[in-house]
């Protein structure tokens, strides 16, 4: 066996590897700065190694410096004597896939390189984040832990490897690190199978039930669609879009929704258009469906979904609760209260449902940031949505604005729209929400336009596992006449602030169900900009994007 040398590099701590929402995101010039991930992915080991982990898993969307990272990343496992390494064939390794073979191998932690949604290449962002033993993303006391450590960091250990072959299933033995070059896509696979009646959909797609339009944005999930689509369920290759992965994305902007999957809307709203459209994330966690000129918004996907969800394989005896973020509507409310079943609210995150989920509490969870899971893994998955949309479709034999039609029928509808102002500065942003933060107190009975006040909070979260308390997740007005808006900041942006604005008006089934999103919320949105004095503090009269 050959030994390679282990080397300790001294190093300057940097002080901004604070992990947001989903991992360390920044810039790849951020990242190529010498030690700049040498340093974050030392200082993440020095912290797990406390609990003397034997496996970690390594994988990522396959963008711009995935696998030199990935190769750094070996070398400094091996020379911090990791006892095993599961890396992903190519680096390709999407988030929910992560999550099943940390689960699936026990592993004690993952790693997973990536920038979720945002835009990848040389001028793109990149990323890193932490899964824990349970497939879900680290607590934010481990992550602080890691921020803690990386501000002090004085050295790491590399060892002088060659790059590895990661182009097939391979082992190695380096030093005292055993490294597993496993395909990431194939157990991805063979677990939707166990998850889902493939027999079923694949007569669904023969007699054309059933027929998919699935546009993989070139990110993560095109090797996944192809072995899942085609190669399991018999779709036609003509039924993905954008299906070659590439470091750049294809220089697109892999967020799936109306505004970024512009091409898979086109083509829904043709004459032609299949039955269902969907699209995923760089990462492959998020989900965006549409049916034949219908959209279907993430609040909305997550009440049907639960509506339905005897017709899921997984939920045949039924289904134990479901949660939602705070910022997504509430539709799926209405639907656990008609079947008697918990429905917890969240903060902002998909971590904070893996308590919940670990617990037994939930099996089901959405979030309006077109994120949708189950008890499967502990992170939101893209194809396993598109999965359960199809298998839900192919038993109704409906077409999707049927589908939707006939919710709203029973449960009314929430009209919900989210604006987003990006690139705040920072300071003007933090004078909004703390005038709001201060404002909620006085706000009661105000009125603005039509609407009027009659609540308004700062969100606030007790786990009821743990007990962990988050405060300051965003500000909450509801109206007298059942409408609501909620403030907060992203926590996933590189640039500046972004302050998103989500407003949600409630329907009942008498009234009318097919109006347009955006137009029904025009007058509330205009009471939103008032009360947060959006233009005054931040000299914007228009949000950024819409959706
Ligand atoms: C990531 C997380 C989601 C969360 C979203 C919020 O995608 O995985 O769970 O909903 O960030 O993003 P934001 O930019 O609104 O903080
Ligand atoms: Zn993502």
């Amino acid at each position: 066996m050959k030994e390679f040398e282990v080397v300790e590099v001294a190093t300057q701590a940097f002080t901004d590897q604070k992990p947001g929402t989903s991992g360390l995101r920044k810039k790849v010039q951020v990242f190529q700065q010498a030690h700049y991930l040498e340093n974050f992915v030392q200082s993440f080991l020095n912290v797990l190694q406390k609990n003397d982990p034997q496996l970690i898993v390594v994988g990522g969307d396959g963008r711009y410096l995935n696998l030199e990272a990935i190769q750094k990343i070996i070398a400094i496992a091996v020379a911090n004597d990791v006892p095993q390494l599961l890396i992903a064939r190519d680096g390709i390794l999407s988030t929910p896939a992560a999550s099943h073979w940390i689960r699936k191998y026990q592993a004690d932690a993952g790693i997973i390189l990536s920038a979720s949604h945002n835009p990848a290449g040389e001028q793109g962002d990149f990323g890193i984040k932490f899964n824990g033993a349970n497939g879900a993303p680290a607590p934010e006391s481990l992550t602080s832990e890691v921020f803690e450590e990386s501000k002090s960091l004085s050295s790491y250990k590399i060892a002088k490897l060659d790059n590895l072959d990661l182009t097939s299933d391979k082992d190695f033995v380096l030093n005292n690190t055993r490294v597993a070059i496993r395909d990431g896509v194939e157990d991805y696979v063979l677990y939707m199978a166990d998850l889902f009646n493939f027999t079923q959909l694949d007569q669904g797609f023969k007699s054309n039930k059933i027929s998919l339009l699935f546009d993989a944005m070139n990110a993560v999930t095109g090797p996944y669609a192809h072995r899942l689509f085609v190669d399991a369920l018999g779709a036609p290759a003509s039924a993905l879009l954008n299906a070659e992965a590439k470091v750049d994305f294809g220089g697109g902007h892999p967020d799936p929704n109306l505004v970024h999957a512009a091409d898979l809307v086109a083509a829904m709203n043709a004459d032609d258009a299949p039955v269902v459209g969907a699209a995923s994330d760089g990462d492959g966690d998020r989900n965006l469906i549409l049916g034949k000129q219908q959209f279907v918004s993430p609040s909305d996907s997550l009440a049907v979904l639960l509506e339905h969800h005897r017709l899921l394989p997984q939920f045949e005896e039924g289904i134990l609760g479901v949660a939602r973020s705070m910022p997504t509507s509430t539709a799926v409310d209405r639907v656990a209260a008609s079947l008697g079943i918990d429905c917890y609210e969240t903060p902002t995150g998909w971590k904070f449902f893996g308590n919940l989920l670990d617990d037994k509490r939930i099996q089901l969870c959405g979030e309006e940031s077109f994120g949708t899971g189950s008890d499967h893994v502990r992170e939101k998955d893209g194809l396993w949505a598109v999965l359960a949309w199809l298998t839900i479709v192919n038993a109704l034999n409906k077409p999707v604005a049927q589908i939707m039609l006939e919710h709203w029928q029973r449960f009314g509808r929430s009209y919900y729209c989210r604006y987003d102002f990006e690139g705040i500065e920072n300071a003007a942003a933090d004078q909004l929400m703390s005038e709001l933060t201060a404002g909620v107190t006085t706000f009661k009975d105000q009125s603005f336009g039509n609407y009027i006040i009659q609540s308004a909070d700062v969100f606030e979260y007790e786990d009821p596992v743990d007990g962990s308390v988050s405060k300051n997740q965003g500000i909450r007005i509801f109206f007298t006449d059942g409408s609501r808006v909620v403030y907060r900041l992203s926590g996933t942006g590189t640039q500046g602030a972004t302050l998103r604005v989500y407003l949600e008006q409630y329907q009942s089934p008498e009234g009318d169900l097919l109006g347009d999103a955006r137009e029904v919320t025009t007058t509330l949105a205009q009471a939103a900009v008032e009360i947060a004095k959006v233009s005054t503090l931040t000299g914007r009269t228009e949000p950024d994007v819409i959706t």
